[in-house]
């Protein structure tokens, strides 16, 4: 087990690597703790947690809502929980997400953890500290940044998982190493057979390596003033493919990525091998590349994310595999460029 500890100016978050999750009682406080989570993680994984009431969301991108936040609010208000309980959060980037943004706003605020159960959630939702929800057709346009205590990552638990579901975490890990580290890249192209066969020990390394890169950048930017918004790479795209198709999360992020590359090709930032490398490994990974809107659809979207800055929108491109830039764009060139695209 590795453990990680991810400092920020106002706390301190423990990332438990490999930590087994039947080892959860030894990171709990004292006090009234309630599990948030959903029916499927519960049905496989519930036993760890008997001791503790539950608090079920239904699951899916459609109930990251205030809905579910009122569900929470409503139980917690039932069974008195102060400022002296703890939330736990049991499940992938969704229940993380939802439990993290209740947490930090009941009572302005009482502690949470995470048990991160999808690779998505391992690799990058459950650290760093952005919690929130969906709000009107937004994503997390409601949120706040705030610490978990603890992220216990187990790799047993991806065992479970669709293959659906641990290919769209395999996206956030090629992130991390294409904006970031470039031998890492290598690793995941040499490696990537035995990841996307769950090899116990390619897969650990994948998601410590993932993490160590999220967290670095975190602690120098929680706030996404600069330096973090490179961890939106494939995003700003994603998000708007996510809005206008409903597809998960992690295949949005990976054609987003492969529009970002395009593009930095484009703009004669990236080499075109660079872009096709990172397309040939989202392939090789069985990740879409190819978007099923034209790119053009996308601009509306994309010009209401919240990467954008009156009429400049924040662009994540790359220069080279393993090195992103943050490229302030105006909207209106970014719409031509995506029509050009088409
Ligand atoms: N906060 C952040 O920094 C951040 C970063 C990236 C993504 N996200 C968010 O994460 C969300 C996507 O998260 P996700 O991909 O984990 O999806 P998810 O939370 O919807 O979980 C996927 C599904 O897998 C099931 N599941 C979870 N763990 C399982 C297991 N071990 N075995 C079997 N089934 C299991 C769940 O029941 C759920 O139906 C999106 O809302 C995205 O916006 C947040």
């Amino acid at each position: 087990m590795e453990k990680l500890r991810l400092r920020t100016g106002t706390h301190e978050s423990l990332i438990l690597l490999g930590e087994q999750i039947k080892n959860i009682r030894f990171y709990l406080p004292e006090g009234k703790i309630f599990v948030i989570s959903d029916e499927r993680v519960m049905s496989l994984y519930g036993q760890h947690f008997s001791e503790f009431p539950v608090i079920l969301l239904e699951q899916g991108e459609k109930h990251k809502t205030l809905r579910s936040l009122e569900v929470i609010t409503e139980r917690l208000i039932q069974e008195s929980c102060d400022r002296s309980s703890f939330l736990l959060g049991v499940g992938g980037g969704i229940i993380c997400d939802i439990t993290g943004f209740a947490a930090s706003v009941y009572m302005r605020g009482i502690p949470f953890g995470f048990v991160s159960t999808t690779l998505l959630s391992q690799v990058d939702a459950s650290v760093g500290g952005k919690n929130g929800v969906n709000f009107s057709g937004y994503k997390n346009i409601l949120g706040v940044f705030n610490q978990p205590e603890f992220v216990i990552c187990d790799p047993a638990v991806l065992k479970t998982l669709d293959q659906r579901e641990f290919t769209g975490g395999i996206a956030e890990v090629l992130k991390a190493a294409a904006i970031r580290d470039e031998e890492f890249f290598g690793f995941l192209e040499e490696k990537m057979d035995l990841l996307t066969a769950r090899n116990e020990e390619i897969l650990g390394e994948a998601i410590s390596r993932s993490v160590k890169i999220k967290a670095d950048v975190v602690q120098r930017d929680e706030r996404e003033k600069g330096e973090r918004r490179i961890l939106n790479f494939g995003h700003t795209f994603g998000h708007a493919l996510e809005k206008h198709t409903g597809m998960p999360h992690g295949e949005a992020v990976s054609i987003g990525m492969v529009l970002a590359a395009v593009l930095s090709v484009k703009l004669g930032l990236l080499a075109q091998n660079e872009a096709d490398r990172i397309i040939t490994l989202l392939k090789r990974a069985g990740l879409p590349v190819q978007s099923p809107v034209p790119p053009a659809l996308l601009a509306e979207a994309m010009t209401r994310d919240k990467k954008k800055e009156s009429d400049t929108i924040h662009l994540v491109l790359l220069e080279k595999t393993g090195s992103a830039v943050n490229y302030p764009m105006k909207t209106n060139q970014l719409e031509e460029l995506l029509h050009d695209l088409c």
